[in-house]
C-alpha cells in the first residue's frame, strides 16, 4: 500500500506507540482488502463503548490508548450501557457503572465527544455528502452512507479508535464509488405512512440481501428524516445493509438508471409481503414493556409521544430511548414532564440491547423498531409485536394489544 510520508511517520513511531499501533492495524486491514492508499476521514463515530460489549479488554485497551494518543479528528461515542445522570435511580449496579464511566473518560481524554447515541446525525455530528468519514453502528452507518450521501465502511471499536488517532481508514469497500452501486432491486407496490411500515420494509429487504445494496424503487411520498432512521435500522439488523438507495429521494440515486444495471428483476413488496413480516411480530394479549427509540428518537417523535400520552395513564412500562441532547431539548419543551407524569421512562445514553442487564420479569415488548423486535428474542426472552408509535402507546396504555 502506498502511505504518504506523514502515513509512514505514524507507522514507523514518529508520533509514539499507540499511533503506531493504530496504523499497523490500519495497513493490515488495507493489505487484506487490497486497498491502494489511505484515505482522510472527516470524523469518526466510535462503536462498542458500551461497558457490557467491551468487557475489560476493551476497558484496558482503550484506557492504556489514552495514555499517549490524542484524536486528530473529532470523534462522537455511540449508545453505552448506562444512562450516565440517572443508572443509581434506574438500578444499574455500581461497579458496572463504574467501569462504564471509566471507559468514557478515557475516550473523552483523547478528545471524543460523549454524544453516547446511535443517531449522531441528531447531535450535531453531521457529515457532508462525499465526505469521508469513519462510523460504527449499524444503524447510524447505513444512515451516514444512504441517507446522507458520505462514505463509511462497517467499523468496529478497534478501527474507529485507529481512524481517530490517524485520521485516516484504508481506501476500500464503501469508500470506493464502483462499491456503491446497488445490487438488488426492489418495487414497492405498498403505501408507506408511518415509522413501522419502513421498518417493516427494511426488515423484509434485509432477509434478502444480507450485505447487498439495496435499490428501493416505487416509493411516492418524500420519506421523512424518522421513516429513513426506521428504515435503515431493520435493514442493518435482518441483513447487513450499509448502503441502501431510495430512487428520487436519498442523494445518490436521482434516478434507478444512475445506481442499479437495466437487467436486474425487481422483487416485489406489497401487501402480502408486508402482512407476512406483520404477523411474524404481532402477538394478541398482555404487553409488559413497550420501547420506542432504537434508533434514539428525535425532538418531533419525543413530542408525538408526549401528546400521545397527555393526561393519561400507562399500564405498561414505557422506555423512550434518546440522547441527553435530545432530552435537554424536551425538558425545555415540557415533553419530558408529560411522558414522566403518565408513567413513562426517559432513557438516556442507553437502551436495552447495550445497557446492563436490568431483569424486571417482562416477557413481552411493543416497539416501533425492527431492529428492536429482531434482537428481543434473543437477547431478553421477550416476545415483540412492531406497532406504529400510536398503537405501541395504545398498548402501554391498555397494558395489552390486540390484533385489529
Ligand atoms: Fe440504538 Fe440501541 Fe437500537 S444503539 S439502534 S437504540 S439497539
Amino acid at each position: 500500500m502506498h502511505l504518504t510520508v506523514e502515513e509512514q511517520k505514524m507507522l514507523d513511531g514518529s508520533y509514539g506507540k499507540t499511533v503506531q499501533k493504530c496504523m499497523k492495524v490500519l495497513v493490515a486491514l488495507g493489505d487484506i482488502y487490497g486497498a491502494e492508499h489511505m484515505i482522510e476521514v472527516k470524523n469518526v463515530h466510535a462503536p462498542g463503548v458500551s461497558y457490557r460489549v467491551t468487557g475489560n479488554a476493551g476497558l484496558n485497551y482503550v484506557k492504556e490508548a489514552s495514555e499517549d494518543a490524542i484524536f486528530r479528528v473529532p470523534m462522537t461515542l455511540n449508545t453505552i450501557g448506562i444512562d450516565y445522570e440517572n443508572w443509581e435511580k434506574m438500578g444499574f449496579p455500581k461497579e458496572f457503572a463504574h467501569k462504564q464511566i471509566e471507559l468514557v473518560e478515557a475516550y473523552k481524554k483523547m478528545g471524543a465527544i460523549t454524544t453516547n447515541t446511535c443517531t449522531p446525525y441528531l447531535t450535531g455530528n453531521v457529515p457532508m455528502m462525499g465526505e469521508h468519514v469513519a462510523w460504527g453502528e449499524s444503524s447510524a452507518i447505513v444512515f451516514v452512507n444512504s441517507v446522507i450521501g458520505a462514505r463509511t465502511n462497517r467499523e468496529g471499536g478497534p478501527t474507529a479508535l485507529a481512524a481517530a488517532v490517524t485520521g485516516r481508514v484504508p481506501a476500500y469497500g464503501y469508500h470506493l464509488d464502483e462499491n456503491r452501486k446497488g445490487t438488488h432491486l426492489f418495487r414497492v407496490e405498498k403505501e408507506l405512512k408511518t415509522d413501522k411500515d419502513f421498518a417493516v420494509l427494511g426488515y423484509f429487504i434485509g432477509q434478502i440481501v444480507g450485505p447487498g445494496v439495496p435499490v428501493i424503487d416505487g416509493i411516492s411520498e418524500r420519506p421523512t428524516l424518522e421513516n429513513f432512521k426506521a428504515l435503515g435500522a431493520a435493514l442493518a439488523s435482518s441483513g447487513a445493509v450499509a448502503l441502501y438507495h431510495v430512487v428520487g429521494f436519498t442523494p445518490e440515486a436521482s434516478t434507478k438508471e444512475v445506481v442499479i444495471g437495466n437487467d436486474i428483476e425487481p422483487i416485489v413488496f406489497g401487501q402480502a409481503e408486508y402482512d407476512k413480516i406483520c404477523a411474524k411480530f404481532s402477538e394478541n394479549g398482555p404487553i409488559d414493556f413497550v420501547v420506542i427509540g432504537c434508533p434514539h428518537v428525535s425532538i418531533n417523535e419525543m413530542r408525538d409521544i408526549a401528546n400521545l400520552v397527555r393526561g393519561k395513564q400507562l399500564k405498561s412500562a414505557l422506555w423512550v430511548c434518546t440522547s441527553r441532547q435530545v432530552k435537554d431539548l424536551a425538558e425545555r419543551m415540557g415533553y419530558t414532564t408529560t411522558i414522566e407524569e403518565a408513567g413513562g421512562e426517559i432513557v438516556c445514553d442507553t437502551c436495552p440491547v447495550l445497557c446492563f442487564t436490568l431483569e424486571r420479569g417482562y416477557k413481552t415488548v411493543a416497539t416501533n423498531s425492527g431492529k428492536m423486535a429482531h434482537y428481543a428474542p434473543g437477547l431478553w426472552n421477550l416476545q415483540p409485536t412492531i406497532l406504529n408509535v400510536d398503537d405501541c402507546i395504545q398498548a402501554a396504555l391498555d397494558g395489552k394489544w390486540e390484533v385489529k
